[in-house]
């Protein structure tokens, strides 16, 4: 070979290095190598559009290879769309071969959570570091050992049927709830349950139209899904009973935590379950029952899901996002029959969020008995977290109180009235990250605001529990 790389400057009119010679350790032979390195040199901007190439004759001179390899080289380059050949203009770089542009990011504050604060309190997440590899990673090996060649084309969107089938059995034994497989839609988690039913906004379709009744405290994130589908939110404002669904108006549907309400931490009253089920009756409207922690009663039995009331009145959605891990993103919404095939409409096709092999591994660990064993040895974990946070709150801040039940993985402190703000200051100032009762606030309720801080005893691992416990009653406000 004349050169490991040419020069191309006299010929066109840049100053370019083809390195032929680095391209040659790849695969292939020399067309390959010449190949990428144009393609290369197109795609890093070195060639802009519309330059021309030197002749076959010439180039293939340059570097010393056959003047097919040239020819060959430019003539896949072309059908690439890389390069242009008209009669009597010769091999020109194509227009649209745009070049590669270094992404311009916006500077973007780390997330907290990337950083880490010192003791992290913030609701939200199981114990991350109890994550049970190792039966996960058995379920995952059954599954794959077990499943027929068909679970790896394209997906059902409804989901796995023997997901399906688990969910059916373990839903109705340890929630109460009333289906049958063909009326579970497997989703990635309670937030895409909410595209699926309420749409994404513009064209996002929807099953389910606003305005929605919501409880008065809830999850920003999902207040602000519900805006982009363009849905309205109407504030049901709470007691020590729950949400006051007597208070529903002209709304077709309402979202409830009946289980244990979020972030707040009461049950919903029998008799408001029963009253909220009449509502949809008569209005022939729908209740969304949010279920995410249901399984985590620490001073009973978990009360049966809502569903169990009406299986026709009532959307049921779980997730893994508690119990196991919020990283699986996988969820399920059990549906009245009437809206099941709308809801397979709006998911399309194909199944696009849940992983199959993730559906499958998960319905081993059901039907194995993994997940029953995994969830008592979490519930046992977090009651003794929230027994030690109690029994440390009575003994360095008795007058701060735990409202709510038993139950879950936060647990709300009562602060004296005023004291929110300079009570957050003052923990994330001392590397104590928690939230605090106002950022769930509806932004249109006018329920007197409670001062509190919501405080997610699941996240730390187990050995910096006690220290992040400590760290805690260390900035609660004075007497
Ligand atoms: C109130 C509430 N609902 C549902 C979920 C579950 O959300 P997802 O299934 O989208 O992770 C969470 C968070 O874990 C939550 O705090």
């Amino acid at each position: 070979m004349a050169e490991s790389w040419v020069n191309l400057a006299e010929r066109i009119g840049s100053d370019l290095h083809l390195d032929l010679q680095a391209e040659l350790s790849g695969p292939g032979g020399r067309r390959a190598a010449l190949i990428r390195a144009l393609r290369e040199a197109v795609r890093g901007g070195r060639l802009a559009p519309g330059t021309p190439l030197p002749p076959y004759r010439s180039l293939a001179a340059d570097l010393g290879v056959a003047r097919n390899t040239v020819a060959d080289a430019y003539a896949e380059l072309v059908a690439e769309g890389w390069l242009t050949a008209r009669q009597g203009s010769g091999t020109r770089v194509a227009d649209r071969a745009e070049p590669l542009r270094p992404a311009v990011r916006t500077p973007r504050k780390a997330p907290a959570r990337a950083r880490g604060p010192r003791h992290d309190l913030r609701q939200g997440t199981p114990d991350a570091s109890a994550f049970p590899r190792a039966a996960w990673g058995a379920s995952y090996r059954r599954a794959l050992q077990a499943a027929p060649s068909e679970a790896f084309g394209p997906g059902d969107p409804a989901g796995r049927p023997e997901l399906r089938e688990a969910l059916t059995e373990y839903l109705a034994r340890a929630r109460g709830v009333r289906t049958e497989p063909g009326r579970i839609v497997v989703c990635s988690g309670f937030a895409h349950a909410l595209r699926l039913l309420f749409g994404h906004g513009q064209s996002g379709g929807g099953v389910l139209r606003g305005p929605l009744a919501v409880e008065a405290y809830g999850l920003d994130f999902h207040r602000q899904v519900l805006a982009t589908a363009g849905v309205r939110t109407v504030p049901l404002p709470l007691d020590e009973h729950g949400a006051r669904v007597d208070r529903l108006g002209r709304e077709r549907a309402v979202l409830l935590t009946p289980a244990h309400q979020f972030p707040t931490g009461g049950p919903l009253h029998a008799e408001r379950r029963a009253t909220v089920v009449d509502w949809a009756r008569a209005r022939g409207g729908v209740v969304v029952e949010d279920d995410y922690d249901g399984e985590f009663r620490y001073d009973r039995k978990p009360v049966g899901a809502l569903q169990g009331l009406d299986p026709e009145r009532v959307i049921h959605i779980g997730s893994v996002s508690k119990s196991l891990s919020p990283a699986l993103r996988l969820g399920w919404m059990v549906l009245p029959e009437r809206y099941v095939d709308a809801v397979l409409a709006a998911k399309g096709e194909r199944e696009a969020w849940a992983s199959v092999p993730d559906q499958l591994a998960l319905a081993d660990f059901v039907v194995s008995g993994s997940y029953d064993r995994h969830v008592r040895r979490m519930r046992q974990r977090y009651r003794r977290r929230r027994d030690r946070l109690v029994a440390a709150l009575a003994a360095h801040a008795p007058h701060i109180g735990v409202t709510g039940i038993a139950a879950g993985l936060h647990a709300v402190l009562r602060l004296p009235p005023g004291s929110e703000p300079s009570a957050l200051k003052a923990a994330a100032w001392h590397g104590v990250a928690l939230e605090g009762l106002g950022a769930f606030r509806h932004p249109e309720t006018d329920m007197p605001v409670g001062d509190g801080l919501v405080v997610g005893y699941a996240t730390p691992p187990e050995h910096a529990y006690a220290a992040a416990v400590e760290a805690l009653c260390a900035v609660l406000p004075p007497p």
